[in-house]
């Protein structure tokens, strides 16, 4: 069949992903290999690593109803509107058998994120949940035999360790997270305020933020800014995945919360911290148990483009089993297929697996709906006022809980 798609003489495919430098790197090379398999041209569309920013700049081709790009990654927070927008080609007729095989996915995750009204309207590629990393060497020289469980063991230990390390190193923090005005500070606060018993609750069309439980987390995540001083004051102006990566794999923080993602650059020939690194449960507040967002990325083809069969054909290769394997292996990417767990040699080469595992298992989603970003948008201000010290974290959650009201008030019903 000849078609402008392919190689001779055709205008290619387009996927657009993002992420930090190694991950494009994987992409471009996984690019290369599929031309050669298949005869068909793939160009990469470079997207930036804030999951905000990259949304932004696929709503801009999608609502002119451009052909490019033909598929590209989604982050599980958008995904929704995506599909409610009507943008996302259903894969259904290009999943014969042995095309994509959805049966060795995580069933919960196809059904709440990736089939709507039925359809198969797109694909994990792989799921994230936070993590928290610390430096091991540094526990060992101070005395501590093991990660902490709590919040208030890991401040006590930051304190300690910052105090000392400082004396070589002024730069060095405790504690680094992402705390800047964006939906990985959403993540964060969903993870400390699970862990004291909290998070967002919808009860009757009615919104729950603004509780005790989630009031001891603002308090908290203020707390570590100003009170113990063990997080860094750019936390809240800098601080997302990728600035919090670069503090710690310096070897100028103790413990960093990040994705899955960090593990394998901090392990990287050359990284300062190589060998260094644990990887944990986040810790909990007493009483309170870990808990990690759930995170992840899912792949779709464009209803705009005009290369559908050939973008999909693409896509199956991304979810196959070989390329989930070198995802994992070579990114820690948590791979969103089931059956990879339990291979001997990924757990040789991921030895924090059983984290992953169990972090996966506590891991709580975000509101799985088409205006989510919408209800994210005020957590995102507000918090980051009340880190930034313009607000009071009290105020801050009354006002957070007020506009995601009006928010739920307007789509709601839709
Ligand atoms: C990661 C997660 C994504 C989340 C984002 C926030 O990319 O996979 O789900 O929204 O971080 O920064």
């Amino acid at each position: 069949m000849l078609s402008g798609c392919n190689r001779s003489g055709g205008q290619g495919i387009t996927l657009a992903v993002g992420g930090a430098p190694n991950e494009i790197t994987v992409w471009e090379q996984l690019a290369e290999s599929w031309t050669i398999r298949s005869g068909v041209e793939v160009n990469i569309m470079r997207q930036p690593t804030d999951t905000d920013l990259r949304r932004q700049g696929l709503i801009i081709p999608l609502k002119s109803q451009q052909r490019d790009p033909d598929l590209f990654l989604m982050d599980v927070a958008w995904v929704a509107q995506f599909a409610a927008s009507g943008w996302l080609e259903p894969l259904d007729r290009y999943a014969a058998p042995g095309t994509i095989d959805t049966t060795a996915f995580f069933t919960n995750i196809l059904e709440q994120v990736d089939r709507r009204e039925g359809r198969l309207i797109a694909m994990p590629v792989y799921l994230d949940c936070g993590l928290l990393y610390y430096r091991r060497d540094l526990l060992e020289k101070y005395g501590y035999t093991s990660a902490p469980e709590t919040w208030y063991e890991l401040v006590a230990m930051a304190v300690k360790v910052q105090a000392l390390e400082r004396a070589e190193r002024p730069q060095f923090y405790g504690f680094v997270w992402q705390g800047a005005q964006y939906e990985g500070l959403v993540c964060n606060f969903l993870e400390f305020a699970g862990s004291a018993g909290g998070g967002l609750a919808f009860e009757n069309g009615q919104v729950r933020a603004d509780t005790p439980a989630n009031l001891m987390a603002a308090r908290f995540m203020h707390g570590l800014i100003y009170d113990s001083k063990v997080s860094p004051p750019n936390t809240f102006t800098e601080m997302r995945e990728e600035e919090v990566r670069a503090v710690f794999q310096q070897g100028d923080a103790l413990f960093e919360r990040n994705w899955p993602y960090a593990w394998s650059l901090h392990q990287r020939e050359g990284s300062p911290v190589k060998d260094k690194v644990g990887v944990a449960l986040l810790p909990h507040f007493p009483g309170g148990h870990s808990v990690a967002t759930l995170g992840g990325w899912h792949i779709g083809v464009s209803v705009y483009s005009n290369c559908k069969e050939e973008a999909a054909g693409l896509l199956a290769h991304i979810v196959s089993d070989s390329v989930q394997v070198t995802f994992a292996e070579r990114l820690g990417w948590n791979p969103a297929r089931r059956d990879l767990y339990d291979r001997r040699e990924l757990q040789e080469k991921l030895p924090h697996l059983d984290v992953l595992r169990a972090g996966f298992a506590a891991a709580v989603a975000r509101p799985n709906l088409p205006y989510y970003t919408q209800l994210s948008e005020p957590i995102q201000r507000y918090l980051n006022g009340a880190l930034s010290g313009e607000l009071t974290p009290d105020a801050a959650l009354e006002k957070i809980e007020n506009e995601m009201q009006q928010v739920v008030e307007r789509y709601g019903r839709e």
